[in-house]
């Protein structure tokens, strides 16, 4: 259970230990306890000297209503169920078990992931209230192949909403990573499926975006990270609009794959392609591949061009070579 009261106390001005004291009713040392808990759930808590603690981000709670109210008529057509909550251990893990109550998509939020997961087996550092740890749960019809192309669909979807949200410089890692001002990772999707692989599909789209990464838990990123917040210059990234600007895209835009397939959607890959004509890496299982980056296929492969050959690939893992040196 997260210290709420505690929190709304230090949200508004700097407080000091005796009036936290005074207003929750313990002792300063049980004060200084609960805040040492907050500071290791993420939160970053200041001292003004002579005035007292505080809050150096505001925290804003996940607000289903807010996000729902903010959705277009578009959007809510296809939502389905609507869950958040306040820690879990992954989102995707509680799409995939929980029994589903009506059409359309299922949304699924949490204000902490405790085992979240990310792609290779990685863990997605998700601390509270800092960040978007979101999981669709769509049901497809037309069998596995249909899918492909999906988390490049997906990919294509957020940057759209991220740049409208004023995120000019987002943009797209081949296969699944969103990148902001061109080399630092921001966010990332699991797509995990079950089901027949020529009928029916459940699929869980998981999406983790940085939104206010708090420093201490940065040591936990094994890959060059970044959040929103450092690119939003004064203006405060509010979860709850960011959300409803994802899901305005994302709801019709998973629709409309359905419907009519990736191609469309993959058109604007360009626009996004942050790996575009770079000499790159690509791990596969255990092969590695060098070559410059051509872009993608209609299908969503990887085009290389290695040794004067256009070579396509499907899956892999992606680094960018340093230049070379002369
Ligand atoms: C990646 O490795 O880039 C993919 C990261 C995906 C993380 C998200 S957070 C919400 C959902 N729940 C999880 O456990 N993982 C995904």
């Amino acid at each position: 259970m997260i210290d709420r009261s505690l929190l709304a106390l230090l949200s508004v001005e700097p407080i000091s230990g005796v009036l936290l004291a005074e207003r929750l009713g313990i002792s300063r040392s049980a004060v200084w306890k609960r805040i040492q808990h907050l500071r290791d759930a993420g939160f970053e808590i200041e001292t003004k000297s002579g005035q007292g603690y505080f809050l150096k981000h505001p925290v804003e709670w996940l607000d289903q209503q807010r996000i729902c109210n903010a959705l277009d008529a578009m959007a809510k057509k296809q939502l389905g169920d609507f869950h958040v909550a306040e820690q879990i251990d992954s989102t995707n893990s509680w799409a995939k078990s929980e029994t589903k109550r009506k059409a359309g998509i299922d949304v699924f939020l949490a204000e902490q992931q405790t085992a979240g997961r990310g792609r290779l087996g990685r863990q997605w550092v998700s601390p509270m209230a800092a960040n978007i740890y979101l999981s669709l749960r769509c049901h497809f019809n037309k069998g596995l192949p249909a899918l492909s192309g999906l988390s490049l669909v997906v990919g294509v979807l957020l940057a759209k909403a991220l740049r409208a949200y004023g995120f000019d410089d987002v943009g797209l890692k081949w296969p699944n990573d969103i990148y902001v001002s061109g080399n630092k990772k921001c966010g990332g999707i699991l797509i995990e499926v079950a089901g027949e692989a020529n009928a029916e599909i459940n699929a869980v789209i998981g999406i983790g975006l940085n939104v206010s990464m708090p420093a201490h838990f940065a040591n936990n990123i094994d890959q060059a990270w970044t959040d929103l917040r450092q690119y939003a210059g004064e203006k405060n990234v509010s979860r709850n609009q960011l959300l409803s600007a994802l899901l305005n895209e994302l709801l019709p835009g998973l629709k409309r794959f359905e419907d009519e397939g990736s191609s469309e959607f993959l058109s604007h890959w360009p626009e996004y392609d942050v790996l575009l004509d770079q000499e790159v890496k690509l791990l596969d299982g255990i092969h590695q591949h060098i070559g410059r980056v051509l872009g993608i296929t209609g299908q969503g492969a990887l085009r290389l061009l290695q040794d004067g050959a256009e070579r396509h690939y499907h899956s892999g893992e992606i680094s960018v070579r340093p230049l070379r040196t002369i």
